[in-house]
């Protein structure tokens, strides 16, 4: 599926900055409302793995505040069902495509005002599965897209996706931007993602200091919300599918390792801010939550909240994925440089994040029985 998109245009960046300058971080929380209120309208946005759980949100985001968005997708982890409401406005557009080989994508990059690269093969399972897939999606597909911005001739606002994995098995208990990456020097498939993921920042980076664009590298932390899906590996839909069932809930290893979880609404307001910050181009930022907890207490509290019958069930790493897979302890973020370019703090709590998740899985279970 396919549709056609306006020509390109140039000028609508040049305005923004006229008009509000190049600082990007809210005085105060009420200069939040400002901004978005006061937000300029109809950006063109281009969002690769549109149709997936993050770039959902972003497309919403944007249609919501009035901008044109175009979402490139190959339904490979992606879906229709999140992107169907949608799907009647006319400032929507869907190219269902691969980026490894769409034909339309120079064309797309040349329209868009801002770009979100979030198209990548995700989740532990299907990395084990395709690591092939993995490293041709993930780097070769991250390379199209920023040789075509760089021959676009113009100047879009960039994000690209990475992630904490990259951080590897550094052991500390929280992660900034300037911490080492540590990863085992064995040829384990487990990190073939994080291996992808650097390469991608180290050619973000190449680009953004070699061509001047306009790029910020961000590091995703744990994201969780309404259109996650649980099949490639994801715990907290896992889980709370697991609850509104009384299934047991399958926790691996002893269920000591720590994570914290940021709600994607709170993602996509991040990433959106990042986008337009002149300070943050040319920089690798982390985005997440940092409130942290257990993987056993996360399956209590899902339990809990769903006030379900389930009880909980211990893998063991080999069973889960096989002899490869070395989990590692902590993943928090440390946000002070998120929170001094942006000014961001999260607003969702976990607690409420659960509860919305827990109704909707209510729900759904409810239509399909
Ligand atoms: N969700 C998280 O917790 C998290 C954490 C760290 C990093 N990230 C990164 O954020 C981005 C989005 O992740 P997500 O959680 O929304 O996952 P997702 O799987 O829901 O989204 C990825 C999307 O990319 C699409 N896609 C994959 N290969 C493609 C290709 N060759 N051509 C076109 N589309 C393709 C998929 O169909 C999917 O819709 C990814 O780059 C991921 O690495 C996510």
């Amino acid at each position: 599926m396919q549709s056609d998109f306006p020509e390109k245009r140039n000028i609508h960046l040049f305005f923004i900055e006229v008009k509000y300058g190049p600082r990007c971080r809210p005085a105060n929380r009420s200069a939040v409302t400002v901004e978005n209120s006061e937000r300029v309208r109809d950006m063109h946005v281009l969002i690769t793995g549109g149709a997936g759980f993050i770039g959902s949100h972003l497309a919403e985001r944007h249609l919501a505040a009035g901008d044109q968005v175009y979402v490139v997708d190959n339904l490979s982890t992606g879906s229709l069902a999140n992107i169907d409401s949608f799907r009647g406005n006319p400032a929507f557009r869907f190219a269902e495509a691969d980026i490894l080989h769409w034909s339309g994508l120079d064309k797309a990059i040349a329209w868009a005002d801002r770009i979100y690269h979030m198209a990548a093969v995700v989740g532990v399972k299907k990395v084990l599965e395709d690591p092939v897939a993995v490293l041709a999606t993930n780097m070769t597909g991250t390379e199209r897209v920023l040789r075509a911005i760089h021959s676009g001739g113009w100047n879009p606002q960039v994000i690209i996706a990475s992630t904490s994995e990259v951080y590897g098995f550094n052991e500390k208990d929280s992660f900034a931007e300037t911490d080492h990456i540590v990863l085992p020097s064995a040829g384990r498939l487990r990190w073939a993602y994080a291996v992808t993921k650097l390469a991608d920042e180290f050619l973000a980076f190449s680009y953004a200091r070699k061509y001047g664009l306009n790029i910020v590298v961000v590091r995703l932390f744990n994201t969780v919300g309404p259109n996650q899906v649980g099949h490639y590996g994801m715990v907290v839909p896992s889980f709370v599918n697991q609850a509104v069932r009384n299934q047991a809930l399958t926790v691996y290893g002893e269920g000591n390792q720590t994570r914290s979880f940021c709600d994607v609404r709170d993602t996509v307001v991040a990433l959106d801010r990042l986008a337009g910050c002149p300070e943050a181009w040319g920089e690798v930022v982390n985005v997440g939550n940092d409130q942290e907890i257990s993987i056993r207490d996360l399956a209590k509290l899902i339990v809990q909240r769903a006030h379900s019958a389930s009880r909980l069930e211990f893998m063991s790493y080999k069973d889960a994925y096989g002899e490869e897979f070395e989990d590692v302890t902590h993943r928090r973020p440390v946000l002070n440089k998120l929170r001094a370019l942006t000014g961001f703090e999260p607003v969702w709590a976990l607690n409420d994040t659960l509860d919305d998740l827990i109704e909707k899985a209510r729900v759904k279970t409810l239509r399909a029985a």
